[in-house]
Order: C-alpha cells, then sequence, then structure tokens
C-alpha cells in the first residue's frame, strides 16, 4: 500500500510570519504520523523557521526549485546541500512555471534530479502536457518524453525515492481539473513508462500524484482512481482549513 501524498506549493507566497503561522496551525491538526504524506513547500525566505516550526512534527518540508551545482559563481541560486542544511527533505523539480517562466529543459531538470538525489533531498518531478498538446493527441508522447529525459540514468535504488507529479499545464491555476478518469489515463501510463521504458521493476510502488486546482471539492474522486496517490496542491495549499479539508479526504 502506498501512503498518499499531499504537498502544498505556495509559490511565491506567503511572508515568514505567515509561514510559521500556518505551520503551527498543521502541527497542531496534524501531530501524529498518519496514513498521509503531509509535504509543504514555502518560499526559500520561509523554509528554516518552519523547519524549526515542525521539528518533531511528522510534516515534511520542500524547497520549490534548486541549481544542480554544489556551489560557485551562480548569483541568486540555492545548491542542494544549502536545502538540507535548512532542513529540507524534498524538492519540487520541474514545476511547469520553471519551465515555461524559467527556460528550464528536460537535460537540466535531469541534471537537478541527479544533485538532489546525491545530497540526500527527495525530489517531486513534475510533469504535464499544454492544452494545445492535449488537443493535438500528443499527451503520452509529451509525458514519456518528460519522462525519459528528467529521469536519464537514474538508478533504481534512487527511482523509489523519487515522486511524480501530473500537472496538466491547461489546469494549473484555472479552476480546470482534469476529469477523474483522464487524470486515471495519464497516470497510469506514467506508471506502465516508468515500468517498460526505465526498466523499474517496482513501478506500482512508486508515488504519483496529480496537480491543477486540486481543492476539498474534487479531491474525494482523484483519490480514488487507482493510479492517483495524492495531490500537489497550488491555491487552494495556501488557505489552511481547504488544504487541512484536502488531508482529512485523503486519509483512508
Ligand atoms: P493550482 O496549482 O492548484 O493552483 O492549480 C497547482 C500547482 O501549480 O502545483
Amino acid at each position: 500500500m502506498i501512503n498518499p501524498m499531499i504537498a502544498a506549493n505556495w509559490k511565491m507566497h506567503k511572508t515568514i510570519p505567515e509561514a510559521v503561522a500556518f505551520a503551527k496551525q498543521l502541527k497542531e491538526k496534524f501531530p501524529k504520523p498518519g496514513d498521509v504524506d503531509i509535504v509543504i513547500a514555502p518560499p526559500f525566505t520561509a523554509l528554516f523557521p518552519v523547519v524549526e516550526v515542525l521539528k518533531d512534527s511528522p510534516i515534511h518540508v520542500s524547497a520549490q526549485n534548486m541549481h544542480w551545482e554544489e556551489k560557485g559563481a551562480y548569483t541568486g541560486e540555492i545548491s542542494a546541500a544549502m536545502l538540507v542544511d535548512a532542513g529540507c527533505e524534498f524538492i519540487i523539480i520541474g514545476h511547469s512555471e520553471r519551465r515555461t517562466l524559467f527556460g528550464e529543459t528536460g537535460g537540466m531538470l535531469n541534471k537537478k534530479i541527479h544533485a538532489a538525489l546525491k545530497s540526500g533531498l527527495k525530489p517531486i518531478f513534475c510533469i504535464g502536457e499544454t492544452l494545445e498538446e492535449r488537443e493535438s493527441g500528443a499527451t503520452f508522447r509529451i509525458i514519456q518524453k518528460q519522462i525519459k529525459e528528467g529521469l536519464n540514468n537514474i538508478i533504481s535504488d534512487d527511482i523509489r525515492k523519487i515522486a511524480l507529479a501530473y500537472e496538466p499545464i491547461w489546469a494549473i491555476g484555472t479552476g480546470k481539473t482534469a476529469t477523474p478518469p483522464q487524470a486515471q489515463e495519464v497516470h497510469s501510463f506514467i506508471r506502465k513508462t516508468i515500468a517498460t521504458d526505465l526498466e523499474y521493476d517496482r513501478a506500482s510502488e512508486i508515488v504519483i500524484i496529480y496537480g491543477g486546482s486540486v481543492n476539498p471539492e474534487n479531491t474525494d474522486s482523484l483519490m480514488n482512481q487507482p493510479d492517483i496517490n495524492g495531490a500537489l496542491v497550488g491555491g487552494a495549499g495556501l488557505d489552511f482549513g481547504s488544504f487541512a479539508d484536502i488531508i482529512k479526504i485523503s486519509e483512508r
């Protein structure tokens, strides 16, 4: 049985006091390890204060981006080791906003995933197609390409540390969710691709979460799909009540 993962990606939102207040509420509401793995991804400035609040709590902290080099003259960048130093356990890699707004390519994401694993961070690797790609029937081809590029040369022992997040770009922040069967179809394809193209024989144990306008109303129907193991939540993850509801609904 895979533990569902519910992760909040706060993007460029929340000051340190706001992030700390949210983390305190979350810790109070979910004090013990349950059957949902809860992850929050604050902006860089709030990472360390949030980690401090969540010490002795089962809630995990993720960063939203990193550079693949260990250190050096990369003004404005943060390394995996620095994130580990701040207490992060997870790292979101390849979010579509990084790909489209900041020009991150499959090759760059592959370097980031290698660097993250080497430092002990667990990647949440995002993939997903645009509306144009979906409408032209290219969804599976795009998903397969993103998996092959991003996870190129990752050894089996490391694949199990990676969660994949399927986020159709047309569903992010738009209020449009993929229907549960639409999402299930792609999740099942992702699992198959991991098994066949990456020749990973434990693909059934890989956590594959869905993202794109997830909210308390649609969580249950998404989570009922056999290959959907959780959610990467943007907008609804900024509101404590909505995020806590999504976690509660995902408990089995
Ligand atoms: P959304 O964002 O839930 O606001 O659509 C999801 C994401 O970008 O991870």
